[in-house]
């Protein structure tokens, strides 16, 4: 099973992918994980990668489709793959399709998780994350045991670089530029695309997810 989880940032993808990932035995499939990963290794990539990134905007095409097709490659015994804030664009889209292809497998669904530009601001400013495993909490809606402090693995939590209120209006605008229109170049494929209320209590959002996803 492969499916593709769009929406807007902080709209619940990560939250909801890795939910789905353990429900199905897929692999998540994070763009955005993966370039934090290589930012905070400091490799060449990472390097390259974090200028668009600390200003929001998206990476180069070539970057990104280099990084899923190794991160494929490195799982090809996977049931299946949960591809989160990828693609974003119509080459990648394309991208994608290609690698797909290359193995066999078929592009099973599209969901849309669907949150308004105020909620998102409120969500994005009550983020933190572990910057050792990846873990993400929110002030609000999902805090930490220990307030500042990691659950599963005692970190301190940090915000994201990304999460300013600056950043994170030009990251709004890209979504709907570049990344939105996407939504239409698959309504025009055989892939169902779902449209979810992603303004709701993660449990529904994702007992709804389960109703709509093959398997
Ligand atoms: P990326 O890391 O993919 O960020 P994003 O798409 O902006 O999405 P986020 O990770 O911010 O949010 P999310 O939807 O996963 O929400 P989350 O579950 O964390 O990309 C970052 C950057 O990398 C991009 O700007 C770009 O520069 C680059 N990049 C990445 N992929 C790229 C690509 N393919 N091409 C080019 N460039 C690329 O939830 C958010 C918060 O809300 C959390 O605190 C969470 O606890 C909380 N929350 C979640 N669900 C709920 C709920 N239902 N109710 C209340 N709170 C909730």
């Amino acid at each position: 099973m492969n499916l593709i989880l769009f929406g807007a940032p902080g709209a619940g993808k990560g939250t909801q992918a890795e939910l789905l990932a353990r429900r199905y035995g897929l692999v998540r499939l994070s763009t955005g994980d993966l370039l934090r990963d290589a930012m905070r290794e400091g490799t060449e990539l990472g390097r390259e990668a974090k200028r668009y990134y600390d200003a929001g905007e998206l990476v180069p095409d070539g970057v990104i489709l280099g990084m899923v097709r190794e991160t494929m490659q490195g799982a090809a015994d996977a049931a299946g793959f949960i591809f989160d804030g990828f693609p974003r664009t119509v080459t990648q889209a394309e991208g994608l399709q290609a690698l797909l292809d290359d193995v066999g497998q078929p592009l099973d669904a599209v969901v849309v998780l669907e949150v308004d530009d105020e909620e998102i601001v409120r969500r994005l400013g009550a983020r933190l994350s572990c910057p050792q495993c990846g873990a993400v909490y929110n002030r609000d809606s999902n805090p930490p045991k220990e307030e500042g402090i990691c659950d599963r693995c005692g970190t301190p939590l940090t915000q994201r670089e990304d999460d300013r209120p600056e950043t994170v209006r030009r990251r709004l605008a890209v979504y709907r530029d570049q990344t939105a229109p996407l939504i239409g170049f698959y309504e025009q494929t055989d892939t169902p695309v779902h449209h979810v209320n992603g303004d709701r209590a993660v449990d529904e959002v994702q007992s709804e997810l389960r109703r709509l996803i093959p398997g």
